[in-house]
């Protein structure tokens, strides 16, 4: 049987929810009363066969691409599914990094890859080592899979390092596949997207999680153009055309990004601010503190020999307070906190993560 599901996307639309609930990775939903849209412009059917042109070249200009290179997708997940899907053959060699977010691996086993992986670990502050994907690669190797920022770390790549994957890639006919659905939280001197270090890149995005219209399912790949006619001509076979009511309040967002950018930024950063303050007396817990990103990977402290699984149960059923547990990203000792949303909330869901770890019997194994 073929792996047909991901454990990780069924928990989050079944168990995250709670009062506190820490438990997000974007940022608080934009709502359509505050963007300058006349609803009348709206119309439900109108010419998106191979994509919404208007939308094909806001997302080209924003990125500096030929919108030859553009592919819609809903959302990123759909980007990822589609790009991985029209190139990898099963039984195909991916490399993707370790911890990674499910449904990555989940789409990479679902399309019978053979899945290997690389480590990032927390010593070296969650770090893409070039020598480590050298070492893992091998000439069977079609695709190394990268999140930039990382999900859940929240740790950048820069192009510097993304462009030794590139050549590691060149090197053995593979592509690479960097899923640049949080890089936009980097707020600063916001990084290129690595799809200008060349023809081996793919890039998948979304307006979902920086930007708050998640319901948009605003997405698409950027790659070169013989790949992106590939994925549009395989998407006729997954949702064949979009919503063209959604593409075109797409391309209403895009004439307002840095509207709904900022917006949310004010939230993150308040919240960061919060985080850090919290994980500087929090002695229970330690972390890879990352400058930007909407999420944030910290892990019970060893000598307390529990797993986080343990800890969330505890923190949700008494506390009302929810945050995502490290096992869906084969991190048992971790948990993810997410940013961004609400600062009230997540101040109150701070409080309480820190009552529950003074509460001793919240660590038990
Ligand atoms: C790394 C990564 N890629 C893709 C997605 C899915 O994004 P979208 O909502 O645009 O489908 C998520 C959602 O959490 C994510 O963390």
């Amino acid at each position: 049987m073929r792996h047909k599901h991901s454990d990780y996307m069924h928990w989050a639309k079944t168990q995250s929810i709670a009062r506190f609930n820490l438990a997000t990775s974007g940022v608080a939903a934009f709502p359509l009363r505050e963007l300058p849209v006349d609803l009348n412009q709206l119309e439900i059917n109108g010419d998106n066969s191979y994509g919404y042109a208007p939308l094909q070249t806001a997302i080209a200009k924003r990125y500096g691409v030929d919108p030859e290179c553009v592919v819609e997708s809903a959302g990123t997940s759909m980007a990822n599914h589609l790009a991985m899907a029209a190139v990898i053959e099963p039984g195909d060699e991916v490399l993707i990094e370790h911890p990674a977010y499910g449904p990555i691996l989940d789409v990479a086993y679902y399309l019978g890859a053979n899945v290997k992986r690389f480590w990032r670990t927390e010593d070296s502050g969650w770090v893409v080592d070039p020598a480590e994907v050298r070492n893992s690669v091998t000439p069977k190797t079609r695709l190394i899979v990268i999140t930039n920022l990382h999900n859940p770390t929240s740790v950048l790549t820069p192009n510097s390092i993304l462009r030794e994957i590139g050549d590691i890639a060149r090197s053995i006919g593979a592509l690479v596949l960097v899923d640049e659905v949080y890089l936009d939280a980097v707020y600063e001197e916001t990084p290129r997207t690595s799809f200008h270090l060349g023809p081996q890149f793919v890039v998948t995005s979304s307006l979902t999680k920086v930007y708050g219209v998640s319901g948009l399912r605003c997405g698409w790949i950027l790659a070169r153009p013989d790949l992106a006619w590939q994925m549009r001509r395989l998407n006729d076979l997954y949702s064949a055309t979009a919503v063209y009511p959604g593409e075109l309040l797409g391309v209403i967002a895009f004439q307002h990004l840095n509207l709904l950018r900022e917006r949310a930024r004010r939230i993150v950063e308040a919240d960061r601010r919060l985080l850090n303050d919290f994980l500087k007396h929090e002695r229970k817990l330690s972390v890879v503190c990352t400058e930007w990103g909407t999420t944030s990977f910290v892990r019970l402290s060893r000598n307390r020999g529990s797993k986080a699984d343990d800890f969330l149960e505890h923190l949700r059923s008494e506390f009302d307070t929810s945050a995502v547990p490290g096992r869906f990203f084969e991190m048992p000792e971790h948990f993810r906190i997410g940013m961004g949303v609400n600062t009230g909330i997540f101040a109150e869901g701070l409080n309480r993560i820190s009552r529950a770890l003074a509460y001793p019997t919240a660590l038990k194994t």
